[in-house]
């Protein structure tokens, strides 16, 4: 078992952003300590969705962590914005980045005072990747294609989830995408230990007792 708590992260792109105030206060009263918040920029995935005004707007409303997953094609041009937003972590993707430009990248998102994260898509391989990981705060493997909420969890990224467990014994990992009471415990044996919760979350009647849940990280045989 690794020593990074198991957290769940509501995201609020399954919110009612007409409430939004109201939705982050439900958030913390049940007992969610970190909120996850998707930037699309509608060109490195086919969505848009939110920018650091709105990032600003929720700081004014809630003290939870608010936790950035910058899906965007020139994520580095943005970061300090949403830093300054009030974004508490902020993680790009790699294949945004790529390869020959990972550790300049890094160094500028850690310059802005966040916690860094990095991201990997179902198709991209973190072995690959251990060196940026090992400079990061967080690693963050989709479990679905990035750009919508409500798709189906793609096991074939678990491995991927062990070996990076493996390779990283307190890393947190996060999981995004199809994150639900079927799912978590099958991540958290794997090694995950950040699980983002979307529509999942705000469909369920009772959203305490699946953060209680999922953070007590027993769930029997799995
Ligand atoms: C999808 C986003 C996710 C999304 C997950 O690209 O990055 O954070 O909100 O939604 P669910 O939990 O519904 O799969
Ligand atoms: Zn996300």
């Amino acid at each position: 078992m690794s020593q990074s708590p198991i957290i769940v992260l509501p995201s609020l792109l399954s919110c009612d952003f007409a409430r939004l105030a109201d939705e982050l206060a439900a958030c913390a009263a049940a007992g969610a300590s970190q909120v996850h918040v998707d930037v699309m920029d509608a060109h490195f995935v086919p969505n848009l969705t939110l920018g650091p005004l709105l990032v600003e707007a929720m700081r004014r409303s809630t003290d939870l962590v608010l936790d950035v997953h910058l899906m965007m094609t020139d994520p580095l041009r943005y970061a300090q914005s949403f830093r300054d937003a009030g974004a508490d972590a902020i993680t790009v993707h790699v294949e945004a980045v790529g390869p020959r430009a990972i550790d300049d990248a890094i160094s500028q998102l850690r310059s802005t005072g966040a916690a860094t994260g990095l991201a990997f898509n179902p198709d991209t391989d973190p072995c690959m990747w251990f060196d940026a990981l090992a400079q990061v705060d967080q690693c963050m493997l989709m479990t679905v294609y990035p750009g919508f909420g409500g798709q189906a969890f793609i096991p074939a990224v678990r491995p991927r989830i062990r070996a990076v467990r493996e390779r990283f014994p307190q890393l947190p990992i996060m999981v995004d995408g199809g994150i639900d009471r079927s799912t978590i415990p099958l991540v958290v044996a794997d090694g995950a230990t950040r699980l983002v919760c979307g529509s999942a979350y705000f469909k369920d009647p009772d959203p305490a007792a699946l953060i209680r849940w999922a953070q007590a990280g027993e769930y029997g045989d799995v």
